[in-house]
């Protein structure tokens, strides 16, 4: 009987062992290499949907679209008026907004466009240098961009020049549309 069970305790203790060795370190994260990122290279974290909400359900009935904003712990840990720290991220989901039959769109009963199909998801970053190589007057800080299909792989075909040239006049709110609102609703 001792003899079967130090041949049982044994044994879990080499699957131990040899599990701990086959276990791959995690992949670093975006805020954790040295490495700079231009537009286009930011990878889309995989586990964005675990992060704080910037904002949810924002209406774009212009675009006929319903985003989400998520950010990562980094970035939830700045105050009201100050700027995000480097290895801040946004992530931004872009759904379609529903439609019924007739293309009217569709409204839940607080009257808000509801979501349909996932079509983009855009990534936001900042690292210490990362706007350096950009033209002066494209420059977004050290905030660079990418955008996915709803895969989270396949690249948008967008030119992300258009994003620094929507977001650069949002300077004095470290390129962020929606900051104040954000810093708002966190407040309440
Ligand atoms: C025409 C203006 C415009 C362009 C072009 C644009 N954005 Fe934005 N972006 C916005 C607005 C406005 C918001 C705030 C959410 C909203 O109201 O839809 C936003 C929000 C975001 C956010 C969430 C964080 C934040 O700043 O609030 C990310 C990430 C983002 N955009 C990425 C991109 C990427 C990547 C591109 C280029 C492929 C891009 N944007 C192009 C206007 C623009």
């Amino acid at each position: 009987m001792k003899g079967v069970t130090r041949e049982v305790i044994t044994a879990m203790m080499l699957t131990i062992a040899l599990g701990g060795c086959a276990q791959k370190p995690p992949a670093p994260k975006v805020e954790e290499q040295a490495q700079k990122y231009s537009d286009g290279e930011l990878p889309l974290p995989d586990n964005y949907k675990s992060w704080p909400k910037f904002l949810s359900e924002v209406q774009r009935p212009d675009n006929k679209q319903v985003r989400e904003i998520y950010i990562n712990p980094t970035g939830y840990e700045t105050k009201m008026g100050e700027a995000f720290p480097n290895g801040t991220i946004t992530v931004m989901e872009i759904y379609k907004a529903g439609e019924a039959a007739d293309g009217t769109p569709l409204k839940g009963p607080d009257g808000k466009l509801v979501k349909g199909e996932l079509q983009k998801i855009g990534v936001m970053a900042k690292g210490a240098g990362w706007g350096e190589s950009v033209p002066p007057e494209l420059r977004n800080g050290d905030w660079v961009y990418s955008m996915y299909m709803a895969d989270g792989k396949t690249k948008a075909s967008d030119d992300l020049n258009t994003c620094r040239g929507c977001h650069l006049p949002l300077k004095d709110k470290d390129y962020i549309f929606r900051y104040d609102e954000y810093f708002q609703k966190r407040a309440s």
